[in-house]
């Protein structure tokens, strides 16, 4: 194990020793191999730098109270890649394939993996990008497939801490556009937003839909989880947002290990005020309690407050973190150990 200050780490970039490396060409992927070398050579005209066309992921590995070391869902990371690709005109990489260099690249990088209880995780961030020249506004026909493991702690500082969002009067993504799939294209034009969010003291922005700004769509790397008074989880459902694993399990949990109700519909921004709890979701933020919400000169403060998260937010916290570390049972095929 390497000697980090695991528990002080924070959501940012440390290079470990090996990473995964395969390319395609002539139609075909070739074999892929591990490379200690953190560098991209790439054309001054490669499709990636010219039109954007790149798709990525991220998940975790996660060191169990047993000392195993298991990724969470990542057969839906998999899946979900493939589907960004097709909408990017990129050649699917094989989730088999995407599976084993993940697994290769952990593996590679086990002394990175944060100890059982120091609250890190390893971030696994494969991606994908068109790597030959294109001019003419077209799909590249080369691309490089690549895997990357950073050691993290919380997405957000202070980790268990209420944060605050405001509503945000950008886009982050068009009805029928590239809001459902993982592309860099969806987080660049979300700078700006991020950059005055911030300048203004919040933590994150809100976003509405972008036809009518009426719904409530998603956060720039997370999805909502609304609670209400009498313990119903909601949660909104758009054609435009990324569906999150994150979500997917935490609906899961709330009514198989829960008992509780979960409703996966539109959700009118004019609701959120009579919720109960709010937090968001994602691989990165885990589950993060928003404590208020700012619209427009109007604060609107969710009764479990600034100082803790709400109780059901904490519950389904607590239940997702111990299957993700091992300490609960995880529904079938949840886990993959990597040996
Ligand atoms: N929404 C956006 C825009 C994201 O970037 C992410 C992060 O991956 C999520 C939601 C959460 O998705 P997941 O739970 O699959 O990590
Ligand atoms: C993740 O949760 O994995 C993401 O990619 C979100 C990003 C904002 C860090």
């Amino acid at each position: 194990m390497q000697n980090i200050d695991w528990e002080n780490l924070d959501f940012s970039y440390m290079k470990t020793p090996l990473r995964f490396v395969n390319n395609y060409k002539d139609g075909k992927w070739d074999k892929g191999a591990l490379t200690e070398d953190d560098k991209v050579t790439i054309t001054e005209c490669a499709g990636v730098l010219q039109y954007s066309q790149s798709v990525f992921e991220g998940l975790k590995a996660y060191r169990t109270k047993d000392n195993r070391v298991v990724t969470f869902r990542a057969d839906l990371n998999a899946e979900r890649m493939v589907n960004s690709a097709i909408r990017l005109e990129m050649p699917p990489y094989p989730a088999e394939k995407f599976l084993e260099a993940v697994d290769m690249t952990v593996k590679a990088n086990e002394d990175y993996v944060p100890p059982y209880g120091s609250g890190a995780t390893l971030y696994i961030r494969p991606y994908m990008f068109g790597s030959n020249a294109v001019i003419g506004v077209k799909p590249a026909n080369e691309y490089q497939f690549r895997v990357f493991v950073t050691p993290v702690g919380p997405y957000f500082k202070g980790g268990a801490i209420p944060i605050t969002l405001r509503v945000c009067d950008y886009d982050r993504a068009a009805p029928h556009g590239t809001g459902n799939i993982k592309a860099g294209l969806n987080y660049a034009m979300s700078l700006q937003a991020i950059v005055e969010a911030h300048r203004l003291g919040f933590d994150e922005n809100l976003y509405l839909d972008a036809a009518e700004r009426k719904y409530v769509e998603e956060t720039g790397g997370a999805n909502f989880i609304f609670v209400k008074k009498d313990g119903t989880i909601v949660t909104p459902r758009s054609d435009s947002i990324l569906p999150s694993i994150t979500r997917r399990s935490i609906c899961f949990v709330a009514e198989h290990y829960l008992g509780l109700k979960v409703e996966q519909r539109r959700v009118l921004f004019d609701e959120v005020s009579e919720f109960a709890e709010c937090g968001v979701c994602g691989t990165a933020a885990v589950i993060s309690p928003v404590g208020a919400i700012f619209d427009h000169g109007k604060l609107i403060k969710f009764p479990s407050g600034m100082d803790k998260p709400g109780e059901i937010t904490e519950k389904l916290y607590e239940t997702l973190t111990k299957i993700q570390y091992g300490e609960i049972e995880a529904p079938e095929g949840w886990l993959r150990e990597i040996k």
